[in-house]
């Protein structure tokens, strides 16, 4: 009696243990599998080889090594030593490799959902920039949306359902970041700053009409990244420190005030943004991606993540781009901020997308933590 009892109460023990291992193999799963796919839009931040394909006769120096080398070994078009934000985002999804639009063709490439972002990418079109006296075509926010209805209808035809709603409904969208080429190009011809002050606007409205037509579309979830803080991009840096004024710096971080000023500006007129998307869209969750403030959070206490090198470049020089032949690199890309004037290393990624997926950077949830609704 006395045995049995012992046996009753250590089988119950062992079904109570059953079932929170299968509670929280559960809950753990809860990120794992949430989505059936990852559709991604923006720029080189996000690019993971469409720009390298569609310009291979006139190779750029971002197929070429030592891009590539921390983590891949090899370049693979992305703009870094190695993984990107939506790299890390991927992988916790359990989602590897959301491939390049370019770089398939069959439906079977894009198990895992596609990537159009595309380095130069701006949000607004040629029209705009035209409109404001600049002679650029870029591959804008329209083109990539282009080529994802394209995708969409091949998809659809595949599946011999037609339905466009289910595939978008299980997969996370993440758009940018974009918009932040409207104002470097801008900036780079010498544009005046309150002029490119007032593209802001016009950026944002491009982003918040794509949310918008992908909801129409079916999509349920989205992360939506802000700018991040170029005033702290050695590119930056050095074309403007020469004519900058003391006033315009920033002791603490050694970063330009004006530009990251600007970058809050964006920020801000995005998130309003985003706040009437949510009320007017109230079963559609939207993520902003606070990468400005995660990348701040280097640049106020440099060393603290082992990025001691926050405000310099690893790869390249005034003289030698990176990728050129001959170009200096760094030994140790993890200690620095940038990998080649304009784009971070994988660490400062790795950073980002920390503090997107599991907080504080993420607002209202951090990203790990959304599903679409079942
Ligand atoms: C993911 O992409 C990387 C780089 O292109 C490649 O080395 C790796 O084999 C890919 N993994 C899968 C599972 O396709
Ligand atoms: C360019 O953008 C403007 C403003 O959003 C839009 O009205 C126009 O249709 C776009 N042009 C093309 C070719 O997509
Ligand atoms: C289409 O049908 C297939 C096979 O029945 C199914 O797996 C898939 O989820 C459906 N897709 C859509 C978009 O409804
Ligand atoms: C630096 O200042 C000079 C003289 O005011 C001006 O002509 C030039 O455009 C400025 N350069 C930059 C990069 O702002």
């Amino acid at each position: 009696m006395r045995l049995l009892g012992h046996h009753c109460s250590s089988s119950l023990a062992l079904a109570v243990l059953w079932s929170l291992l299968v509670v929280l193999a559960g809950s753990s799963s809860l990120a794992l599998g949430c989505f059936t796919r990852i559709f991604s839009f923006g720029d080189s931040l996000t690019d993971t080889g469409n720009y390298v394909r569609l310009t291979a006769n006139n190779r750029s120096p971002y197929g070429a090594p030592p891009y590539g080398r921390t983590f891949f070994g090899r370049p693979t078009g992305r703009a870094s030593d190695g993984r990107l934000v939506i790299d890390f985002i991927a992988e916790e999804f359990g989602l590897a490799n959301v491939t390049a639009i370019q770089a398939g063709s069959a439906p079977e490439d894009f198990q895992h959902g596609a990537n159009f972002a595309i380095i130069s990418a701006t949000a607004n079109n040629g029209s705009f920039f035209a409109g404001n006296g600049m002679d650029i075509t870029p591959f804008s926010l329209d083109t990539q949306m282009l080529w994802f209805r394209g995708h969409l209808r091949q998809l659809a035809q595949a599946q011999q359902n037609g339905s466009v709603d289910a595939l978008l409904g299980g997969a996370l969208v993440a758009l940018g970041e974009i918009g932040g080429n409207d104002y470097n190009f801008a900036f780079s011809r010498g544009v005046p700053r309150e002029k490119v002050r007032a593209f802001v606007p016009a950026v944002v409205d491009k982003l918040a009409g794509a949310v918008e037509e992908l909801i129409v579309m079916g999509a349920r979830v989205f992360v939506v990244p802000g700018n991040l803080p170029f005033g702290c991009a050695p590119l930056y840096l050095q074309r403007f420190r020469a004519n900058g004024s003391w006033w315009d710096y920033d002791s603490k971080t050694g970063c330009l005030a004006w530009f990251n000023r600007f970058a809050e500006y964006h920020n801000r007129v995005l998130t309003a943004r985003l706040d009437g998307l949510r009320r007017r869209h109230p079963d559609v969750t939207i993520v902003y991606a606070d990468w400005y403030g995660a990348m701040m959070s280097i640049f106020q206490a440099p060393g603290k993540l082992g990025i001691t090198n926050a405000l310099l470049t690893c790869c390249g020089n005034q003289k030698v781009e990176c990728g050129r032949p001959g170009c200096p690199v760094c030994d140790d890309p993890s200690t620095y901020g940038s990998w080649d004037g304009t784009h971070p290393t994988e660490a400062v990624y790795k950073v980002i997308a920390d503090g997107v997926l599991h907080g504080p950077y993420a607002s209202p949830v951090p990203l790990a933590k959304t599903c679409p609704p079942s």
